[in-house]
């Protein structure tokens, strides 16, 4: 059953069961005529209340009617809570003009029709089991602040944000999302200039939050931070997240990242001095590509754990000032790993001092996941003395008949310098890694 039949008729059955309770109770002090200051706080509480908060604690249903509208003209804050079901205008809001501070809480299902709040600044909605969000409508010039928690949300649909909308802040906490369509969140974030006080702009953050996809432009960022801190994003299209004009940085930290490409997350203006920390990822694969580690800006990767990556073009494509250390990678006889670790064997006296200590140094500073606490230069000490791999040439492999050649080549092998900000004396080293990866890919291919 769709998100929207669900609500249809729980709409209906509620609806139902009101229209009888309505009728039983209409020669008493029905429902029918009452003001919304009935049901709900209002402070002040005259015909111009400020702030109404409706905590739905006599009633589990919540119909707000027309003839409301005229009290809700001066409201600037409402809050809808605990509520079983809630009917509102299906024409929205329009005269509500006053209206910029909503919270909803504490609710099975919330569904937010594009224009119910034509002037919101600021929406908070927290303990939803489903929200269906349609759009702000007008309110798409208006909105500043989004924020969602404990919520979840099955679709994020094409235009829910638009690039309208003067943000200061997008925060997704413990979250589940299913999917987040191209186009659902176009945000700019522009910094508040309100009571002649400077407060900067934020961005979009994601903490603790179930992603299961994002399609290509589902996500675009201008002149904000991006953060995604311990969450899980399960699959990233290629241009899935575009930070465009990167202010505050970018930050990528204790996720769990399934499938993605390498422009899955990707900048494509800087300002100042906004940075890239990716770190304490687990990466079921991580693409060798990864723009945001390929450009001349400072990043960092460390930490993360990666079970799958072209280690080669990898490890040559990083820009020259990204900090790599700490990582864990899987190291095995996948040709795909072991010929970066061999390329010195291969082709001697290639390395250049200069190039040559930083790839010492990235072969430090780095780990494999087994034998635990090997170094990456120590797993190239193994490989060489044919420990580790016995038999597994660079250029004269063994068919894939054992787990020395599981895993298929990455289909990035064949074109591995997509880089275009790397420098010549790297640009050399990485065609001899994919000189020496497209050998042995060729051979592979043939067996
Ligand atoms: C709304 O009312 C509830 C219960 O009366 C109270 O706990 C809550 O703090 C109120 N919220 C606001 C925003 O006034
Ligand atoms: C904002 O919403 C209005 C009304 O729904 C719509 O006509 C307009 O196209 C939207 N603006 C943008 C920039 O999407
Ligand atoms: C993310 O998880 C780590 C480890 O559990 C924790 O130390 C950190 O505070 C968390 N970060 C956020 C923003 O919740
Ligand atoms: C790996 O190193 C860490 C810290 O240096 C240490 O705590 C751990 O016991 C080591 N593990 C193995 C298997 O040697
Ligand atoms: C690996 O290369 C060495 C020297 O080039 C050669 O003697 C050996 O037979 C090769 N191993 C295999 C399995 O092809
Ligand atoms: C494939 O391997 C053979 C040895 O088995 C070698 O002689 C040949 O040059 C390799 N082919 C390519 C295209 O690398």
């Amino acid at each position: 059953m769709t998100t929207r039949h669900k609500f249809l008729l729980l709409a209906a059955t509620l609806l139902a069961f009101y229209g009888t309770a309505g009728a039983q109770s209409r020669g008493a002090a029905g429902p029918v005529g009452r003001s919304i200051c009935d049901t709900c706080a209002c402070t002040p509480d005259n015909v111009t209340p400020v702030t109404v908060n409706c905590t739905c604690t006599k009633t589990k249903l919540l119909i707000v009617r027309e003839q409301d509208t005229a009290i809700l003209s001066s409201v600037r804050d409402l809050t809808l809570a605990s509520c079983g079901f809630v009917s509102l205008p299906s024409s929205g809001l329009s005269s509500s003009t006053s209206l910029a501070r909503v919270t909803v809480r504490d609710m099975k299902l919330f569904h937010y029709t594009a224009g119910l709040f034509p002037a919101l600044e600021s929406l908070s909605v927290e303990d939803v089991g489903e929200l269906v969000l349609d759009g702000f409508g007008p309110a798409n010039r208006t909105l500043r602040h989004l924020t969602l928690r404990r919520t979840t949300v099955l679709r994020l649909v094409k235009g829910t944000v638009t690039a309208a909308a003067p943000l200061r802040r997008v925060l997704f906490d413990r979250v589940d999302v299913d999917e987040i369509e191209s186009g659902a969140l176009d945000m700019s974030f522009v910094s508040d200039s309100d009571n002649g006080q400077q407060a900067a702009a934020d961005g979009f953050t994601v903490v603790d939050s179930t992603i299961k996809s994002v399609q290509t432009g589902g996500v675009t960022v201008r002149s904000g931070a991006v953060r995604i801190l311990n969450s899980t994003l399960d699959d990233l299209a290629s241009g899935a997240v575009v930070v465009d004009d990167a202010r505050g940085g970018i930050r990528l930290s204790g996720n769990r990242l399934g499938e993605m490409t390498g422009d899955s997350v990707s900048a494509i203006r800087w300002d100042g001095d906004a940075s890239v920390h990716v770190d304490g990822n687990v990466f079921r694969t991580l693409p060798a590509d990864m723009q945001l580690l390929r450009s001349e800006r400072p990043a960092e990767f460390v930490g993360n754990d990666v079970d799958s990556v072209d280690l080669s073009p990898f490890l040559f494509g990083l820009g020259p000032v990204v900090r790599a250390s700490d990582n864990r990678f899987t190291c095995d006889c996948d040709p795909r790993r072991i010929s970066v670790l061999k390329l010195n064997q291969v082709f001697p006296g290639l390395m250049q001092p200069d190039t040559d200590s930083r790839f010492a140094r990235l072969l430090a500073e780095n780990y494999c996941r087994q034998p635990a606490n090997t170094t990456l230069a120590g797993y190239r000490d193994l490989l060489v003395r044919e420990i580790a791999c016995k038999g597994a040439n660079l250029t004269v492999v063994q068919p894939p008949h054992s787990s020395t050649a599981q895993s298929p080549p990455s289909r990035d092998t064949a074109a591995p310098n997509h880089g275009n900000t790397v420098g010549t004396a790297t640009a050399v080293y990485v065609t001899a890694a994919a000189v020496a990866t497209s050998l042995l890919l060729r051979n592979l291919s043939v067996s």
